[in-house]
């Protein structure tokens, strides 16, 4: 049927004479969205880190009646990136220490570029051959420079949010399947108990995952010391108390202060008790690259499963995490579904969607093999080694400044900070007047938290661009900030 050119089809919203051909179309498109892209990442260095104009301001901009007739998508392309603008944050630049946020470097975005454009479905071998083996080889790499055991399977998913859930998901499995439960078939209402274990200082998102897996949040909490390290003796006698599956959660690398669980002792005393052992890396697990913090990350390859990001240390674009099982039958048996429909793959193909909760996904492979191709084992171990060492310049300064004191021993990347020498509440309200401050100059993003009853400015320092120069205008920005505040109080 012919159609009226007045009539735009909502299948057709681009009108014939804009475009000539599909090809020229797509294109001018791609072409127009990269040069956009380009513009925003030249201007990223003088763009303040934090957003500042109003969610209404923001929401008026991108607002406006549901649309009845399409647009020129080119007009939209533009129509886009100028009203997002305003409301991007600055966290892949080096003014940027808020949270534990990666740069998204170059080369994974541009991967990510290809990967949408190539309109993959990475949920079987048979929907995307190479999205499929793109991850079997990513995955190979990953355990390599991470140095864990090559048997493992490796699911890639969408944060460590969603790696947590998967592994603990393998967890449960496993730990059943040795008492004769099977829990995918059965579920859990009628099944054995199994006992949870994890520190106090624990990332909110574990508790998340053992939600979603239907086990609450009624976990044991083993006591941890400042740093927010279990202490190994208490899980053991934790442990001693009960009997029956159990899962212990350890961490490498807490949200606050970096540190990582006593692995060694804490993997002795879990193989005497049978249970499994999961590490939650999000992104302490990537110290494991540099040979020099073998110390600090002893250990971890003898748990059963780790969880770690993409979008972090590795800077690939969001978003990017990797559930990693040693027990790969368990895995499996966790994550896969079946169905006549879904072609059954031979030895020589690799289905990824068999190791994480979706069937039809984006093919994060790519990226994560152009990042860590372009980055190498020595890249990665090189950028780990900076940002901490660029950790450690910050809290040297900090630490120099009357009033100034740096809560956690800088190990890794993550520097918390509390301000004023006076009783706990009034140091917690300079605390939280430097950060405003800090926040309102808008030169450099950080934020607060509360670290075992102290309010304290935490700095991540994880953006792959950063230099000595950023660690020092970081540090020179929090100075200026207190100095205002105590001016303020005179
Ligand atoms: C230790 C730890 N675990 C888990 C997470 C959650 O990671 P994501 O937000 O990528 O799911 C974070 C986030 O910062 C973290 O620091």
């Amino acid at each position: 049927m012919k159609r009226n050119p007045q009539e735009p089809s909502k299948f057709d919203p681009v009108a014939e004479d804009d475009v000539s051909t599909a090809s020229s179309g797509h294109r001018r498109l791609f072409t127009r969205a990269v040069e956009h892209a380009c513009d925003f990442r030249d201007r990223l260095a003088d763009r303040p880190p934090r957003p500042v104009m109003s969610p209404g301001d923001l929401q008026a901009l991108l607002d406006g009646p549901t649309p009845e007739v399409g647009e020129d998508p080119l007009t939209v392309i533009d129509a886009l990136s100028a009203a997002a603008d305003p409301g991007l944050a600055g966290s892949a630049g080096s003014r940027f220490f808020g949270w534990v946020i990666g740069a998204s470097d170059p080369v994974g975005v541009a991967a990510d570029i290809l990967t949408s454009a190539w309109g993959q479905n990475a949920g079987a071998y048979a929907t995307s051959p190479a999205a499929a083996m793109a991850e079997k080889v990513a995955a190979r790499w990953l355990l390599d420079m991470l140095r864990l055991p090559r048997e493992c399977s490796v699911g890639f998913v969408t944060g460590a949010t969603m790696a947590s859930f998967v592994c603990l998901a393998a967890a449960r499995s496993a730990v059943l399947a040795r008492v004769g439960w099977d829990v995918e078939a059965e579920g859990l209402a009628d099944a054995p108990r199994v006992r949870v274990f994890l520190g106090a200082d624990v990332h909110v998102t574990i508790l998340a995952a053992l939600r979603y897996l239907g086990f609450g949040e009624r976990a044991v909490r083993i006591p941890t010391d400042s740093e927010g390290s279990m202490d190994a003796t208490a899980l053991a006698a934790a442990l001693n108390e009960g009997q029956g599956p159990a899962i212990v959660i350890t961490q490498a690398g807490q949200l606050n202060t970096g540190a990582f669980d006593p692995m060694p002792a804490i993997i002795r005393t879990c193989r005497q008790h049978g249970t499994w052992v999961h590490v939650d890396g999000a992104f302490g697990l990537w110290a494991r690259a540099v040979p020099e913090m073998a110390n600090l990350t002893a250990g971890i390859e003898d748990a059963d499963s780790w969880s770690t990001d993409g979008h972090k240390w590795l800077q690939l674009p969001y978003d990017s995490g990797f559930a990693i099982v040693r027990d790969s039958q368990a895995h499996r048996r966790a994550m896969s579904v079946t169905a006549s429909y879904l072609p059954v793959v031979d030895a020589a193909e690799y289905d990824p969607g068999k190791f994480v909760p979706e069937l039809s996904r984006r093919a994060r492979g790519f990226a994560a093999w152009a990042q860590l191709r372009t980055l190498g084992r020595h890249g990665v171990s090189e950028m780990v080694r900076h940002h901490c060492a660029l950790a450690r310049r910050v809290a040297t300064r900090l630490s120099a400044e009357r009033g100034v004191r740096v809560l956690n021993s800088v190990h890794l990347n993550q520097v918390i900070v509390s301000f004023g020498d006076g009783a706990l509440d009034e140091r917690n309200a300079l605390t939280r007047a430097t950060i405003a401050r800090l926040q309102a100059d808008n030169i450099c993003l950080a934020g607060g938290a509360d670290w075992h009853g102290h309010w304290v400015l935490r700095l991540s320092l994880i953006s792959s661009p950063l230099t000595e120069t950023d660690a020092d205008r970081l540090a020179a920005a929090i100075l200026s900030a207190w100095r205002y505040v105590q001016r303020e109080q005179s």
